[in-house]
């Protein structure tokens, strides 16, 4: 009987060692992607000189804040056809592919939207939904979130995001004035995203001379 037990633990602790070996060993092999916060701290650094210093790669998109004031929610809506296949935009409609999206301004990246399982690339961002993160967000999707599962190219036009920005800002309990989306007007002084973390290591990308430190 007892041995028959020693048998069954000296099984039982094997397989405990093989699990916590092919942990360990698994840990080594496999890297989580934490590259991705300081890969964007570039890109928001690179489109805050974009009136002057060429070289830098054009790794952002352009800033709309001085479109916000004039944006038009009704061409936005019309724009919003090509997302109406993954999202609903009215209070109360469901989610489909996408979440539904009344209130999104302001509110919560990827925060509770009636259930919706957002990806973790998407999940892992943090802060909430700006004029300038959408702004970057509807501009390329997998850029602001590499691995996101909204598989939408992107609003190449920057009047388009606008537009359908301020059509999003429409879709609210608590519309803003458009004007007051708006961030600086002028791109000279572009503020950078106060979300994007400053990591140091910016300067490397930056060409010299311009080390103009991101807030
Ligand atoms: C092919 C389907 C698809 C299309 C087209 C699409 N989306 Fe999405 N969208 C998604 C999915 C899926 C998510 C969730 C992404 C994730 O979890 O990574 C999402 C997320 C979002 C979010 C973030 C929601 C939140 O609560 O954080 C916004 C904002 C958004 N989409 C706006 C748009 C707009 C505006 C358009 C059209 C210009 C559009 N999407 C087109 C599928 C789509």
């Amino acid at each position: 009987m007892s041995f028959e037990l020693n048998k069954i633990l000296g099984a039982v602790l094997a397989a405990m060692m093989l699990a916590m070996i092919s942990g360990i060993v698994s840990g080594i092999l496999v890297h989580p992607t934490k590259l991705e916060k300081p890969v964007f701290a570039i890109e928001g650094v690179a489109a805050a000189p974009a009136a002057g210093g060429g070289a830098a790669a054009p790794a952002g998109p352009e800033p709309i804040g001085a479109l916000m004031a004039s944006a038009n929610a009704d061409n936005g809506k019309a724009k919003t056809q090509q997302c109406a296949a993954c999202h609903t935009f009215d209070k109360g409609q469901p989610n489909r592919v996408g979440p539904n999206l009344w209130g999104v301004i302001g509110d919560e990246i990827a925060h509770d939207r009636g259930g919706f399982a957002f990806s973790t690339a998407l999940a892992a961002k943090g802060g909430e939904w700006t004029v300038d993160k959408l702004n970057e967000w509807l501009w390329k999707p997998q850029n602001f979130a590499k691995g996101t599962k909204m598989t939408f190219v992107g609003l190449a036009k920057p009047q388009d995001r606008a537009d359908v920005i301020a059509y999003l800002n429409a879709e609210s309990d608590s519309p803003k004035p458009l004007a007051s989306l708006g961030s600086a007007p002028a791109p000279a002084a572009a503020p950078a995203p106060a979300a994007a973390p400053a990591e140091a290591k910016p300067a490397e990308a930056a060409p010299q001379g311009e080390a103009k430190p991101a807030n």
